[in-house]
């Protein structure tokens, strides 16, 4: 037995010196202090020798266990020193090269906007809600009053996913759900995405976005909409800007406006030459209108006792304005130099 100890020592010693990495030593570790290792296999073979024997050996035994342990770990600080020497000799930091800037996220410019309008509105006692991208027909046109042959319904105009379903064109849905399921008073805006069949070009882009505007109350008039609408466009564009409403005709309002601003290209000093009012000093942004009686009624709202008025900002024409933006692709581009101007 001790014969088998020393002869293992001395292997154990050769194979020491030839280990030159890390993953060497590794393997002779396993081989001779893991479970199936050689020291582990003498230390159980113990058990078959005479007593008398067994004492001695065991000590022995245990003794090279511990040396082994120790010679390892020794071997292990060497390599490891050697290693660390050698990478320190060999490569070298340059710490002439520019450091690696970290580019900070920004807002996009719409959700720049919808964060302005919400916060204005949430002073006004609004709630921010949000609603599903994919509608049924029936919130999206049918309970809105839209007639069975209005062309917003065509296929051509608006994403069918079946007769049932669709991708929303209008964030107005949400003025349906919303009365169908709160009583009166309501305030709310609704900022979202909203999709129409448009080829992109330089005036649509198929994806843009929405905030619907509904108020119900007793008592609510067209000069509440129009008071509401001036807020907004002077929150905007500053205390100067005005606006103009013009008769137009939406389905789930009665009576119906389009909102124009003065030009915020030219100031409404009307230049002939102004690419974005084209001379009439007016730029048109938004619809508007009393809540159509019928509407409330479609939702269990008794028109008699209550009124409303709604308005449906398109939020990345009303960027382009703020920002002088002249092509709306820009915004689904993500093209990072365009963002971060913004
Ligand atoms: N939903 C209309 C559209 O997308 C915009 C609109 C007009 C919304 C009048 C309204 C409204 O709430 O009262 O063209």
């Amino acid at each position: 037995m001790t014969e088998k100890i020393i002869s293992l020592r001395t292997k154990i010693e050769t194979d020491l010196k030839q280990a030159t990495d890390l993953a060497d030593l590794e393997t002779l570790r396993v081989s001779v202090l893991g479970k199936k290792g050689e020291i582990t296999n003498l230390l159980k073979s113990l058990s078959q020798l005479p007593p008398d024997e067994r004492r001695q050996a065991g000590q022995a035994a245990n003794e090279l266990r511990d040396w082994a342990t120790l010679a390892i770990a020794d071997a292990k600080g060497e390599i490891t020193a050697r290693e660390q020497a050698n990478s320190l000799a060999t490569e070298s930091i340059d710490v002439t090269l520019p450091g690696r800037r970290r580019t900070i996220g920004r807002h996009h410019p719409i959700s720049t906007t919808h964060t302005q309008l919400e916060n204005l509105f949430t002073r006004l006692g609004f709630s921010i809600l949000e609603g599903p991208h994919i509608e049924t027909v029936y919130h999206n046109f049918d309970a809105l009053n839209s007639p069975q042959n209005h062309p917003s319904r065509d296929e051509t105009d608006t994403f069918y996913f079946s007769d049932e379903l669709l991708l929303r064109c209008h964030t107005s849905p949400m003025q349906i759900r919303v009365m169908k399921t709160q009583a009166p008073p309501i305030r709310i805006v609704v900022p979202g995405m909203t999709f129409r069949r448009d080829e992109i070009d330089a005036t649509h882009t198929p994806a843009f976005h929405q905030m619907e505007g509904l108020v119900v109350d007793k008592g609510i008039h067209f000069g509440n909409l129009k008071g509401m609408l001036e807020l907004i466009v002077k929150e905007l564009f500053g205390p100067e800007a005005q606006i103009r409403l013009r008769p137009s005709h939406f389905p789930f309002t009665e009576p119906s406006a389009e909102v124009d601003i003065t030009c915020y290209s030219c100031k409404a000093k009307t230049m002939e030459g102004c690419r974005v009012c084209k001379g009439s000093g007016w730029v048109e942004l938004w619809g508007c209108g009393m809540v159509h009686p019928q509407v409330l009624q479609n939702c269990g709202i008794d028109p008699t006792v209550y009124s409303g008025y709604a308005f449906g900002l398109g939020t990345d024409r009303l960027t382009s304005a703020v920002y002088g933006i002249t092509d709306p692709r820009l915004y689904f581009e993500n093209d990072m130099q365009f963002l971060c101007q913004f």
